[in-house]
């Protein structure tokens, strides 16, 4: 077991584990409601329907008791999963801070931000992973290496285009779920980081192992399935929206309170504390925390608190990318 950070977690995570209130992952922004679509018949996985009522009616990590064997795919026994993002700034941008007149990066402010497209990657926290760690905040990795799956090996593309027929999702995936410095996956492309995920936290799930489908098992259906969760839960947290609704913009003439950035994502997130992490003061990485009520594809996910201390000082910069 690996544990991130030491004492100042546990006071979090007694605070979090206190008050567990049932919600759906819904949040209002404004007028828009973004509710996770969750539509059972994407994924042929087994029903929960049932175990779900009476006494197992709870979220992962507020059970009880044990979760009788043949009830696993209804239940994350490491039942803390995270939607982790990216804000890969451009880090040439750190060094002007100090370097270039406030005038000179008005101007270089306006250039950047006036070249962010609607739809862009460059405006957009893009995908890191879903990862499931244990209750207590410590997680495991690597855990089925039988379920992995090898772009050497395998061809990633082939196995979603060609034998999943997932063309838009490997498309989606493409634009948004991207490599880069601070992966862990060096030297490597978007696919190589696609498999580092899945072979690192996707084959920790009890909840999206093989025998969890219905029907005729095809191999690799649950590496498909917990990309296209992926990018469906990540779809339903729009961190870049959820900022500028408070006017937090990417900047280089400004540093933000951590505080006020906080409070505007907490607002997305049902109140609950969004760990935000930051590279030399800037923010870089973005996870969600939740509990989750049955199967990792089907199920429930509620918004907890983060169990992370944050990264950044008590005043960061939004750096464009
Ligand atoms: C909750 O369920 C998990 C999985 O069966 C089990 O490991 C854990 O001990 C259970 N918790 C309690 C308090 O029984
Ligand atoms: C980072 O910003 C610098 C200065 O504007 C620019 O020259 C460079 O192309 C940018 N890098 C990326 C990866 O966009
Ligand atoms: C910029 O200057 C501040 C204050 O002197 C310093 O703390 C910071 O490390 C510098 N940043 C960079 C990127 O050099
Ligand atoms: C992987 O599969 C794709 C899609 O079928 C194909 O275009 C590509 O050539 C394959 N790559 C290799 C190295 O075989």
């Amino acid at each position: 077991m690996l544990f991130k950070t030491l004492a100042p977690f546990i006071a979090i995570l007694g605070a979090a584990q206190a008050a567990p209130t049932p919600l759906s992952l819904s949040c209002s922004i404004g007028s828009e409601s973004l509710v996770a679509a969750t539509s059972s018949s994407e994924y042929s996985v087994v029903d929960c329907s049932t175990f779900l009522q009476g006494q197992f009616d709870v979220f992962s990590c507020h059970n009880t008791t044990e979760i009788p064997a043949g009830e696993s795919c209804c239940f994350e026994n490491w039942g803390v999963l995270m939607q982790t993002q990216f804000w890969d700034y451009n880090a040439t941008y750190l060094d002007l801070l100090n370097s270039t007149s406030p005038e000179d990066l008005a101007t270089l402010e306006q250039q950047v931000l006036s070249s962010y497209g609607d739809d862009d990657a460059k405006s957009t926290f893009t995908i890191h992973g879903l990862w499931n760690d244990l209750c207590d905040g410590s997680f495991n990795q690597y855990c089925n290496p039988s379920l992995e799956i090898s772009q050497a090996k395998d061809n990633i593309t082939h196995v979603m285009v060609d034998v999943f027929g997932e063309a838009d999702l490997y498309k989606k995936m493409s634009t948004y779920w991207l490599n880069n410095v601070k992966s862990n996956v060096e030297n490597a492309g978007n696919i190589d980081l696609w498999e580092h995920e899945y072979n690192k936290h996707g084959t920790c799930m009890n909840t999206l192992l093989p025998k969890c489908f219905t029907g005729a098992y095809t191999r690799f259906e649950n590496t498909i399935s917990f990309y296209k969760k992926t990018v469906e839960l990540w779809s339903n947290l729009p961190t870049y929206q959820f900022l500028q609704q408070f006017g937090i913009t990417p900047s280089l003439t400004k540093q933000y309170k951590l505080a006020d950035v906080q409070a505007a994502l907490a607002q997305a997130h049902d109140g609950k504390e969004v760990y935000i992490g930051c590279l030399k003061g800037a923010i870089d990485e973005i996870w969600y925390y939740h509990n989750l009520k049955g199967n990792v594809l089907t199920g429930e996910y509620q918004p907890i608190d983060s169990l992370t201390p944050s990264t950044c000082g008590d005043y960061v910069y939004y750096l464009p990318k």
